[in-house]
């Protein structure tokens, strides 16, 4: 791309900013910014200023979950069923290691952290074991694709080449790379990073099987028989991975998708429920969730809207390639953004100055035909590391693992 043609493409989105230090550029920094220029989708930004119209919800109703005294009369079945898929290689698992971790406020990517107390527990190394605990009683391996960005792919892989994988066997992990967002003020214009460089972040975690694909390796995957995949989130230590009898829930109810939930521990708990939106299987966020449906009951007389999602799904690879080419919905999400001043000097806020533009996996959810909500009990499987104190953070965490039995 040429000066002139990024010149007419920036105009068209009003960030002709973007130039603005163009003539201070080295040859080599000039070429880097026109391709950016070209590669960046700017049409995104716009959306700041309907912020509050978007993502409008359609009729929500009620979705059962499979609560735990149904998976236990059924769990010799359905784990059976789990077992011969993981065994034949029909299941692979994805994790989503593409975040930044503001919350948490380590430059290292998240999985790298260490929640050990008296020896090195790293939060990589908690995910891989608990899959390990499904190899063993498989006795094969599971296909681990492990999504990074831009922003942490090199430290993310030397990490885990440094520890040997935590014992995993290398042939089956696959790392793949997410694409990026560029980030805004609150006005809709793109930060600079550097006078070269367009501010940008990770774009969230919905585009993970679109990048999957992008890499090919959804294809590789199919190729090799993997019909099922279970995404997961970097930051839940106690989940189970691959979970035969979730694995085998899902295929015996011959759902396109499961998703792994929990007991909502207060009304106002800030999780997503599952629900029906239209119909179809959907999960309504907290802040959405209003007092009539927070209050509503069910049949039975039980809360509604109860079953809160903890980002473990099950999904159906061909169901995925079918919503493959399906735009998701975008999410406006107000961040700390590091940007060039008018001096061109590098500030790191303190608070919030701007968005960052994400589709989220839960929206896959809504493309599909059916989903399974499956009841899991959280203090056994539910410990996200979302900040270093308080609520959802390492302290929590680390209660939880030891209550189940796991040294730190
Ligand atoms: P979070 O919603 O916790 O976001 O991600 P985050 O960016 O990691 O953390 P904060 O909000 O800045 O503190 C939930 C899961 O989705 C992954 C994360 O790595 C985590 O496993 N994720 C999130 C991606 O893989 N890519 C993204 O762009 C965003």
């Amino acid at each position: 791309m040429t000066y002139q043609e990024a010149m007419n493409k920036l105009q068209m989105y009003g960030q002709e900013h973007v130039l603005a230090y163009y003539d201070q550029l080295t040859e080599e920094q000039k070429q880097l910014l026109l391709e950016q220029i070209q590669d960046t989708d700017f049409s995104m930004l716009s959306s700041c200023k309907e912020k509050r119209e978007e993502n409008k919800k359609g009729e929500i109703s009620p979705l059962a979950a499979m609560q735990l005294t149904e998976i236990e009369a059924g769990r010799e079945q359905f784990v059976k069923i789990g077992l011969d898929a993981i065994k034949q290689g029909k299941v692979g698992a994805v994790l989503l290691a593409g975040g930044m971790g503001t919350r948490l406020g380590s430059d290292d990517p998240k999985g790298m952290y260490n929640i050990g107390l008296t020896k090195d527990v790293y939060i990589f190394q908690r995910l891989i074991e608990n899959l390990m605990d499904v190899v063993e009683q498989a006795e094969c391996w599971i296909p681990l694709y492990v999504m990074t960005s831009d922003k942490n792919h090199e430290a993310t892989v030397s990490f885990l080449k440094e520890h040997k994988y935590f014992g995993y066997h290398k042939d089956y992990i696959t790392f793949f790379m997410q694409e990026m967002a560029p980030a805004s003020d609150y006005e809709g214009k793109v930060y600079m990073e550097e006078k070269y460089k367009i501010s940008t972040s990770p774009n969230g975690n919905g585009g993970w099987y679109s990048s999957m694909h992008k890499w090919g390796i959804a294809q590789k995957a199919m190729a090799d028989g993997v019909e099922w995949l279970n995404v997961f989130a970097v930051d839940n230590v106690l989940q189970r991975i691959a979970d035969p009898c979730f694995v085998g829930a899902v295929i015996a109810k011959d759902c396109a998708c499961g998703s792994k939930v929990v007991r909502k521990c207060a009304p106002d708990e800030k999780v997503g429920v599952m629900c029906l939106e239209d119909g179809k299987p959907s999960i309504i966020e907290y802040y959405e969730l209003t007092d009539e449906l927070a209050n509503a009951k069910d049949e039975n007389g039980d809360p509604a809207y109860y079953f809160g999602v903890i980002l473990n799904y099950l999904f159906k690879v061909s169901d995925l390639e079918a919503i493959r080419e399906k735009k998701l919905p975008l999410h406006i999400v107000e961040k700390k953004i590091p940007y060039l001043d008018e001096n061109g000097i590098l500030v790191k806020p303190e608070e919030p100055n701007g968005y960052k533009f994400e589709q989220l996996v839960l929206d896959m959810i809504h493309e599909l035909d059916s989903c399974l909500p499956f009841e899991v009990e959280r203090n056994k499987e539910f410990a996200p590391i979302k900040n270093k104190t308080g609520v959802d953070s390492v302290e929590s965490a680390r209660t939880l693992c030891k209550e189940n039995g796991i040294e730190l």
